[in-house]
């Protein structure tokens, strides 16, 4: 009896130890438990193909899950202004779906012109709904490379010459983008400034000047923004791919900073199994089969982190710590992203995602020159208006390289300022010149024929014709998405606006005194015309709402408020990296021999008058600053001191104005630049109102990268803080000192 009562327990324990087991959720599914249980758990049952096969991509833009699991494949886009077309599993054409038509964003330079981190954050919370109602993990973006010279084509892909300013508005694009369970994938990681043999150069750079300048951004992106993912650059430092970089990958992002996310490789940027197993890269993505060659079709299994990793850990020659370490690093990417049950769902192509992105664009239009008040224009008292120019009518948002996008619409220019001026005002149009009529990427096209027979002195010829006769004159003109433009793959020749652009604007001048230039770009050009020019918007790449943004701010609905997140240099030679030998190097070598000294702080060092500072940018109203105090005098390292300074808007309308915080140590044992940012606020007022604007910093914002104690030092000796409205246009300081 006794015993079987004892088998009868033993039996039912046994039940329902089975019962429990069968309905005992799996640790790595129980999103109550802690992500390292989860990880662990995940990992514990995944065999050694399965690991392997997450570290690489399957196709174009997705590396496998475990389906075994119900582990989801991992999705990725570009990025960084829109979601991607979809493309062919295999090829990069498109794969012509009907219902993959996103809302462009404005160029990420355009967002660092609003210095606006509300936009940021709207930004990143709209790209990253269209992503994931497009069902994208990963969004293959933000770019933060430094604008280091303004013959980089990608340079419209990332957020100016300033670390600071790019550091601060990096963060809540991020956080926008991932609150949609989506990773943003910060790219690209790092010293990738040109695109001339983006793949071969090795970039020689100072440790002080890595750190002072390049790496900021990258940093705030994983340590203030939580990136989950970053993404390797193809070029090389100290002699190794950055997609698998020892010093990059493993001693500065893991060990200095603590990264646990993914590190992914730019699309064939992989070179070396062995590198790549060891040096810290997690997932392996390809243009061809193995990386830069073309190859046979669905190769992936030939990836440098597919079978031969598979074979060198079946040989012995290496063991799977690595891999779980790279596996743990892409189960945190999925545990946050498609294994996320929280994530919301996401929304595609909406009015609301249009909207932002014509809001974003309001606030990044510069206006450079208002010579006269020629802007904005006054509807009542103008009949006629000529707008000349190809980017009055071109699309941009087709074009670029990788960050090419298939709009669900676009307004031109043209059509932009058409509609808004309505029917009492007449719009004739003249081309001017033509550059280039093409208009496709990967199989999206614009749709629009922009061939013309007419040679050069016709268009010319009408142009001049038509200026003749308006009250305003717009240009519109500037480089746009072609090769040797703002383009990827491919760096600008010249400082000059391409197709004789400056000849058909010089012409201009002459007839028509009220000239406004539209300069669409994301780079520095050259403007031999500029004083003779009144009015000058710089207009960069404005995606789907462009057209209606333009004309909201020439007719003055909108109070111009961006400023130019990198400075425009008079010619080529006052850029440091052209004059200090090289900008994109030879023989696969790159010294950046200006170290710190690039943008405004080579101007100030040098004494160099730009065309337009970096800061710069004006308002339909003014704006009076008062005298900027300390709250202290003297600081010891572990302290804050605020700095307060009250701006008024002295002018008839409201308007925004952005208060820059720049710091200059006087007194220090290295060269240090005249001045670097390290505050800026943008506030709107009402005429005639004041607000009080305070920055409080510490002793960061006083400190060099000491390459001998590799830390950040503040001096002690002394300081100024001073508050422009631009690098150059000083409006008051105050002195303290560090003990
Ligand atoms: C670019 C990346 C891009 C990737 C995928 C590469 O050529 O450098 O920025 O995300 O392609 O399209």
């Amino acid at each position: 009896m006794f015993r079987n009562i004892k088998v009868g327990i033993i039996l039912l324990f046994g039940i329902s130890l089975n019962i429990f087991g069968q309905n005992q959720r799996a640790v790595y599914l129980d999103d109550s438990k802690p992500m390292n249980e989860r990880i662990e758990d995940a990992l514990s049952r995944m065999t050694v193909q399965e690991k392997v096969a997450m570290c690489h991509a399957q196709s174009k833009f997705s590396s496998a899950g475990v389906p075994r699991l119900g582990i989801p494949d991992l999705w990725t886009t570009d990025g960084p202004h829109g979601i991607r077309p979809e493309v062919l599993w295999d090829e990069w054409s498109q794969a012509g779906w009907t219902n993959d038509s996103c809302i462009a964003f404005p160029a990420l330079t355009c967002l660092a012109a609003s210095w606006n981190k509300d936009m940021a954050l709207l930004y990143g919370k709209s790209i990253g709904e269209e992503a994931r109602y497009r069902n994208k993990n990963v969004l293959l973006g933000p770019g933060v490379n430094i604008y280091r010279s303004p013959l980089n084509g990608r340079n419209f892909e990332y957020m100016g010459e300033d670390p600071y300013l790019s550091s601060k508005m990096v963060v809540p694009y991020i956080k926008g983008v991932q609150e949609n369970g989506v990773a943003a994938c910060v790219k690209h990681f790092a010293l990738n400034n040109q695109e001339t043999d983006r793949n071969g150069v090795n970039v020689n750079v100072d440790d002080r000047t890595l750190y002072e300048i390049y790496l900021p951004a990258f940093k705030a992106a994983i340590q203030e923004g939580d990136a989950w993912s970053i993404m390797g650059s193809y070029n090389l430092y100290k002699g190794q791919h950055c997609c698998h970089n020892q010093y990059l990958l493993k001693d500065i992002l893991r060990d200095e900073w603590g990264f646990k996310g993914a590190v992914i490789a730019d699309w064939g940027g992989v070179s070396n199994t062995r590198e790549a197993i060891f040096n810290g890269l997690d997932i392996e993505f390809g243009t061809w089969t193995d990386g830069l060659k073309k190859g046979t079709s669905n190769a992936y299994e030939n990836y440098y982190l597919a079978k031969p990793y598979l074979d060198m850990i079946g040989k012995g020659e290496v063991g799977t710590k690595e891999l779980d370490e790279k596996v743990r690093h892409i189960l945190r990417l999925a545990f946050h992203t498609t294994m996320n049950k929280n994530k919301p769902f996401g929304s595609f192509g909406t009015q609301e995602h249009a909207l932002a992105g014509r809001q974003i664009a309001e606030e990044g239009i510069v206006l450079l020159k208002n010579t006269n008040n020629v802007l904005p224009i006054d509807l009542k008292k103008t009949k006629r208006i000529a707008v000349i120019g190809e980017n009055a009518i071109k699309m941009m948002t087709v074009g670029g390289g990788s960050s090419s996008l298939k709009a669900k619409y676009e307004i031109s220019p043209l059509d932009g300022i058409k509609k808004r001026v309505g029917a009492q005002t007449e719009v004739v149009y003249a081309r001017g010149y033509v550059g280039d009529p093409g208009g496709s990427y990967n199989g999206v096209v614009t749709g629009q024929d922009l061939s013309d027979k007419r040679s050069a002195d016709e268009l010319l010829a009408e142009a001049c014709a038509v200026a003749k006769t308006a009250d305003y004159v717009i240009f519109v003109g500037g480089l746009n998405k072609s090769d040797y433009q703002d383009c990827e793959g491919v760096d600008r020749v010249s400082l000059n606006l391409p197709y004789n652009q400056d000849k058909l604007i010089s012409e201009l001048t002459k007839i028509n005194k009220k000239l406004v230039v539209v300069n669409i770009s994301s780079n520095a050009v050259a403007m031999p015309w500029v004083t003779k020019v009144p009015a000058i918007v710089q207009g960069w790449y404005l995606g789907t709402e462009s057209g209606n943004a333009l004309a909201a701010v020439l007719m003055g609905d909108v109070n111009p408020s961006g400023k130019l997140p990198f400075s425009f240099p008079v010619k080529l030679e006052d850029n440091a990296a052209y004059t200090m030998g090289e900008f994109s190097g030879k023989n696969h070598q790159v010294s950046y021999n200006e170290g710190i000294f690039l943008g405004y702080r080579w101007h100030d060092k040098q004494n160099i008058k730009p065309l337009f500072s970096f800061g710069h940018g004006l308002s339909y109203t003014t704006f009076e600053y008062g005298k900027v105090t300390a709250d202290k005098k003297e600081i010891i390292s572990s302290d804050k001191i605020t700095f307060t300074v009250n701006v008024k808007n002295t002018g008839k309308r409201e308007g925004s104005e952005i208060v820059q915080l720049y710091i200059s140590d006087l007194q220090s044992s290295v060269p240090r630049p005249v001045k670097e940012l390290k505050g800026f606020d943008k506030i709107s007022l009402n005429s005639g109102e004041t607000k009080t604007v305070s920055f409080t910093v510490d002793s960061s914002a006083l400190s060099f990268f000491d390459t001998g104690k590799h830390a950040w030092v503040a001096e002690p000796g002394d300081f100024e803080a001073i508050i422009g409205a631009s690098s150059t246009d000083i409006k008051t300081k105050t002195g303290f000192k560090l003990k």
